[in-house]
């Protein structure tokens, strides 16, 4: 099972990296993704931690382009809970080759990038969702720096992904990794040139977890 994962994952990190190479796609998914960047943290430190269907959620995202704040946005408005975005103190150049220039070093030196981003006092929830862009097949990492400083103990964990062709690459392996008392619930993956019309599908897969709608 791992084998064939693995061997699926090294064929899509492939068909990323000839996508790197001509960057069309990449391009108009940032472009698509900038008319969101504006958008604010929702989260204040002082808000009480929200009921979803009986579950306390954060949801806690990284996003470079876009395209992950919107799943994160539609995550949100389906299950209610508080909404963290996890910003770096240095933030990332915009430039696309910059920033998977940067992205490629941090992840050969194991970087622990310094973050902005403070998290509410865990007691609060019991299911976070960690949302992120698949970056050089796993999780960026300012998810490393935070995961190390907040312990998710055993709560229960869901992770989404946007990509451009690698699914969540080993991005699920990496998160257990950095939670691994954490209960982890079948996340949700998609293209980032395709969010926009994936709420169907976003609604479909919370359903499946058991939660209701917000409200
Ligand atoms: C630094 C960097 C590395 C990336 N690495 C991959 C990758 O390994 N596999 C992949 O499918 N997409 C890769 N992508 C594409 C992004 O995962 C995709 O465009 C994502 O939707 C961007 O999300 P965002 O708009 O929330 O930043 C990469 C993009 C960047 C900027």
């Amino acid at each position: 099972m791992r084998n064939s994962d693995d061997r699926r994952m090294s064929a899509d990190m492939r068909s990323f990296e000839v996508g790197v190479a001509s960057r069309r796609v990449f391009l108009k998914t940032l472009a698509l993704g900038a008319a969101v960047l504006a958008a604010p943290a929702l989260f204040s430190p002082r808000a009480l931690a929200a009921e979803a269907g009986g579950r306390k959620v954060l949801i806690v995202y990284f996003s470079h382009s876009g395209n992950t704040r919107r799943l994160a946005g539609f995550i949100h408005e389906r299950v209610g809970g508080d909404l963290v975005e996890l910003k770096t103190v240095k933030p990332y150049p915009e430039d696309y080759d910059a920033v998977v220039d940067e992205a490629k070093k941090e992840q050969e030196a194991n970087a622990r990038p310094a973050i902005a981003t403070e998290l509410p006092p865990l007691d609060g929830y019991d299911t976070v969702f960690i949302g992120y862009p698949n970056w050089w097949g796993t999780l960026p990492m300012p998810f490393f720096t935070l995961l190390e400083k907040y312990d998710l103990g055993n709560r229960t964990v869901i992770p989404f992904c946007t990509h451009e062709g690698s699914r969540f690459g080993r991005s699920e392996r990496d998160l257990k990794a950095l939670c691994p008392q954490a209960r982890m619930l079948k996340g949700f993956e998609v293209r980032g040139s395709r969010v926009s019309g994936a709420a169907a599908d976003v609604n479909e897969w919370l359903s499946g977890l058991g939660f209701k709608t917000a409200g």
